[in-house]
C-alpha cells in the first residue's frame, strides 16, 4: 500500500507539539504486506527496490493511512437500540436494554446483529474491540464465529449476572462461570480472539459471582477483564446499599480479586484520586466513552486527573449508550467533554488513544496498534476529501496537526476510505 502514512511510535505528550520522536509520518508511504502482518514500512522509493516482481502496488495518494482503530468498550447486543430516548443509566437498562438483550437467547437473532455490528466496526474504521455480548452463552458463540471468519482480532465475553435483572438475562453463581469455563476453553486464543470476563457491573453480581470470576483470573492470568465503574450517582448509591463492607466502589471489585493489568473498567468518572491511583497500581485502565456520557447525563470524565495518577486511559464508543460506532466521532466528543473541564484533547493525544495507545491499555500493542515491521496489518485509510465540506477545510490546513483535527471534529464514516483487517481490504466506501 502506498500513500501518506501516520503512525505512533510512543504516547506524543499533551503538548500541542507531538513529542520528538514520538510519530512516524511518511508524505509518500508504503507498507509491504505479506500474509496478514506488515514486512516493511518505508518511504516509497526506498521500500520500492526490494519488492518483489509483479507484487500489486495499491496507490493511496491524498488520502491517510494508518492503523485500524480500537474501541475498548463495546456492546454488540446494543447496537438496535442505541439512540433510545430520554433516560439515565438505570432507567436506560431497565427500559431499553435489559428487553433487548433477552433476544440473544436466541441464535437466530444472534447471529445477523453480530455480522452486522462488524460490518459497522469495520466501515467505522475500527479493526479490533472489546465486547460484551449479553448473559447467553449462543449470543458470544455467534459474536465469535463472526469474527473468527473474518480474521479479525476481538475480545468478547459473556455477560455475568445473577441478580437485579429479569429472569431471561440472569445466569446462577456457578452455572455463570460453568459456561464461561466453557467459552474460554472454544474461544481464547483460538485465531485472533481472546476471552474477556464479563460481569456486567457490582450491582447484578453476588458476592460468590465476584469471587468464582476472580478465582478464573487468578488462575488465568492472560485473560481479560471487563465491567463497569462509577458511570452514575444513582448507581453508586446503590453499590453502597448492597455491599456495606466496602468502603468504596472500586473496593467490590478489589476484594474479590478483579483489579489487575488486563482489567478494563468502563467510564470511572466519579473517583477519587486515591481509587485512580488503586487502579494505576495495579496496571488497570479505564475506558473512557464520551457520546455514552453526554447521551446519559453520566457526568464530564476527568482525563488529567487520570494521568496525573499514572492511570492508563482508553477511548471506546460504549455503544449502545453511545451515539457513535466511529473513532472520530468517539474524538470529536472526547475534545467536546475536555473543553468543559479545560482540558481539550489535542489531535495527535487523540489518534494516538485511538490505535496505540489502546492497544498499550489493552496489552495488545505487541500485536496491533502501530504500523511497524511484524504487526498485524490491521489498517485505516482515511480520506481528507470525503465531503466537499472536509475538503475545503483539510486543504486550507497548514499542517498535518490541523489537518488530523479538521478530520477529528468533522469527519465521520464518509471519512473511512478502507478498512483492512489481516492484510485483507474488508471495507470499501461505496
Ligand atoms: N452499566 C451496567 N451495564 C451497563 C450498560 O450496558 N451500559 C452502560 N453504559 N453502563 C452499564
Ligand atoms: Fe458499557
Amino acid at each position: 500500500l502506498r500513500g501518506p502514512l501516520l503512525t505512533f511510535r510512543e504516547d506524543p505528550g499533551g503538548e500541542d507539539q507531538p513529542e520528538a520522536g514520538s510519530i512516524l509520518y511518511l508524505e509518500d508511504g508504503a507498507l509491504w504486506l505479506d500474509h496478514g502482518h506488515v514486512r516493511a514500512v518505508d518511504d516509497y522509493t526506498r521500500l520500492a527496490p526490494r519488492l518483489p516482481a509483479g507484487i500489486e502496488v495499491v496507490d493511496y495518494a491524498g488520502k491517510l493511512m494508518m492503523p485500524g482503530f480500537i474501541d475498548s468498550h463495546v456492546h454488540y447486543v446494543q447496537l438496535d437500540i442505541m439512540a433510545a430516548y430520554g433516560r439515565q443509566l438505570l432507567d436506560w437498562l431497565n427500559e431499553y436494554t435489559f428487553p433487548e438483550e433477552c433476544r440473544f437467547a436466541e441464535r437466530d437473532y444472534a447471529e445477523p446483529v453480530a455480522e452486522a455490528f462488524l460490518d459497522e466496526l469495520l466501515r467505522a474504521g475500527t479493526t479490533t474491540a472489546q465486547v460484551f455480548c449479553s448473559s447467553h452463552p449462543v449470543s458470544v458463540e455467534s459474536f465469535f464465529v463472526a469474527a473468527h471468519r473474518r480474521g479479525l482480532r476481538m475480545l468478547a465475553g459473556k455477560v455475568l449476572m445473577d441478580r437485579n435483572a429479569p429472569e431471561a438475562l440472569t445466569d446462577t453463581a456457578l452455572g455463570g462461570i460453568r459456561d464461561t469455563e466453557r467459552l474460554i476453553g472454544d474461544w481464547h486464543g483460538k485465531g485472533r480472539l481472546s476471552y474477556s470476563l464479563t460481569p456486567r457491573f457490582a450491582p447484578t453480581s453476588t458476592r460468590r459471582q465476584l469471587d468464582a470470576t476472580g478465582s478464573l483470573l487468578r488462575n488465568a492470568p492472560d485473560l481479560y477483564l471487563q465491567t463497569h465503574l462509577a458511570e452514575n450517582r444513582g448507581e453508586i448509591d446503590w453499590v453502597a446499599e448492597l455491599f456495606p463492607e466496602a468502603f468504596d466502589y472500586l473496593d467490590v471489585y478489589e476484594r474479590h480479586g478483579l483489579v489487575g493489568p488486563r482489567s478494563t473498567f468502563a467510564h470511572g468518572i466519579h473517583l477519587t484520586q486515591d481509587a485512580r491511583a488503586r487502579l494505576a497500581d495495579a496496571g488497570a485502565n479505564i475506558a473512557f466513552c464520551p457520546t455514552s456520557n453526554l447521551f446519559l447525563g453520566s457526568g464530564l470524565f476527568d482525563r488529567l486527573a487520570c494521568r496525573k495518577a499514572g492511570l492508563a486511559v482508553s477511548l471506546a464508543s460504549d455503544v449502545g449508550a453511545g451515539t457513535d460506532l466511529c473513532g472520530l466521532g468517539t474524538l470529536k466528543a472526547a475534545y467536546q467533554v475536555g473543553q468543559l473541564l479545560g482540558q481539550p484533547l489535542t489531535a495527535w493525544q487523540g489518534f494516538y488513544h485511538l490505535t496505540l495507545g489502546n492497544a498499550r491499555a489493552l496489552q495488545l500493542d505487541a500485536h496491533i496498534g502501530s504500523l511497524r515491521e511484524g504487526a498485524e496489518a490491521d489498517i485505516v485509510v482515511l480520506d481528507p476529501r470525503a465531503t466537499p465540506l472536509l475538503a475545503r477545510r483539510t486543504a486550507r490546513a497548514n499542517s498535518l496537526g490541523e489537518r488530523l483535527f479538521a478530520l477529528m471534529m468533522l469527519g465521520d464514516d464518509r471519512a473511512i476510505y478502507e478498512t483492512w483487517a489481516g492484510g485483507k481490504c474488508q471495507h470499501r466506501r461505496a
